[in-house]
């Protein structure tokens, strides 16, 4: 059984590709179809295990506190009304035995910064962080199991990663190494949105990480890097010269919630999928479809 128990959601960026929606709301509050994109986050973890959610958040995000809150007054008024599953729904936001930790990220100065800023919380223990924007759909083990698997095997981070079309390196880190096995491959190269002509693959990082906690120390000294920001890439660039790091190509469907179009394609094959919608909504597809 695995020893990671901690989970970082980074959600304190400034989402400026949903302005206006983003003005007042978290982007990781967006839903798709009925969950807000935080609560399939959390899902994935806790199903992985996870027993403690650290959300790193920003300024206009107490609506995540909010959801992971208790709801004394809607919990009351569902039960006054028999409404059982609804009730359910409500109360399995955090299951029992799962506990939330919020942290504020006072300036939105990088995602290595954010992580940093779980380090009270996290100790000296390996953990996870999952980016919400990243939605990931698998069939099997979802992908945070499936890394964590990777960890109990080889005792170190390990990132998710996901072929590109090169032509899109500017929007990723990208990391290349020599291969471990089938989908799996150690980082010798890593470098935060390249321009296509000196990224060293195709092999792209998306929003899931499991870290040893080695990474705190090495983000401490990490300088700002692309965007003017503390770049997670850049102290995994650091964390890869004083111990292996792996990347691993997970199994599963990835959607980039974090751009319209992703959200959008996510909403429509996630729609496509629920139980109560999927054929009334296809019907309706194929009516608009041109
Ligand atoms: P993004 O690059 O998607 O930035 O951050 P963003 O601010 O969320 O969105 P846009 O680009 O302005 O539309 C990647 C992840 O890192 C977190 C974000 O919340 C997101 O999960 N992040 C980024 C922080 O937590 N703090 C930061 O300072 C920056």
């Amino acid at each position: 059984m695995t020893t990671i128990r901690k989970a970082v959601f980074p959600v304190a960026g400034l989402g400026t590709r949903f302005l206006p929606a983003t003005k007042a709301v978290a982007k990781e509050m967006l839903t798709i179809v009925d969950k807000p994109l935080i609560q399939y986050a959390a899902e994935e973890a806790e199903k992985a295990g996870i027993d403690t959610l650290i959300f790193v958040l920003g300024r206009t995000k107490n609506s995540i506190i909010d959801h992971f809150d208790k709801a004394y007054e809607l919990e009351s008024e569902l039960a006054l009304r028999n409404k059982t599953e609804l009730l359910k729904i409500v109360k399995d936001t955090v299951p029992e035995g799962v506990n939330c930790v919020f942290i504020r990220q006072s300036e939105a100065l990088g995602l290595g910064h954010a992580v940093l800023c779980a380090e009270a919380v996290v100790g000296n223990e390996p953990f996870v962080v999952i980016l919400p924007d990243d939605l990931i759909d698998s069939e099997g083990d979802n992908c945070t199991q499936q890394m964590m698997d990777v960890y109990d095997e080889y005792g170190c981070s390990v990132i998710g990663t996901q072929t590109i079309n090169i032509s899109e390196s500017n929007h990723y880190g990208m990391v290349a190494g020599p291969i471990i096995r089938d989908g799996l491959s150690r980082v010798d190269e890593i470098i935060e949105k390249p321009l296509p002509a000196e990224a060293p693959s195709d092999q792209a990082i998306v929003g899931r990480y499991i870290l040893t906690p080695a990474i705190f120390e090495v983000l401490k000294t990490t300088e700002r890097g692309a965007g003017g920001e503390i770049q997670l890439t850049d102290g995994i660039a650091e964390l890869r010269k004083r111990e292996e790091v792996y990347a691993y190509s997970f199994v599963g469907k990835r959607y980039d919630c974090g751009s319209k179009i992703g959200y959008l394609k996510a909403t429509v094959e996630y729609a496509l999928k629920h139980n109560d919608l999927a054929d009334e909504f296809r019907q309706y597809l194929r009516q608009v479809s041109v």
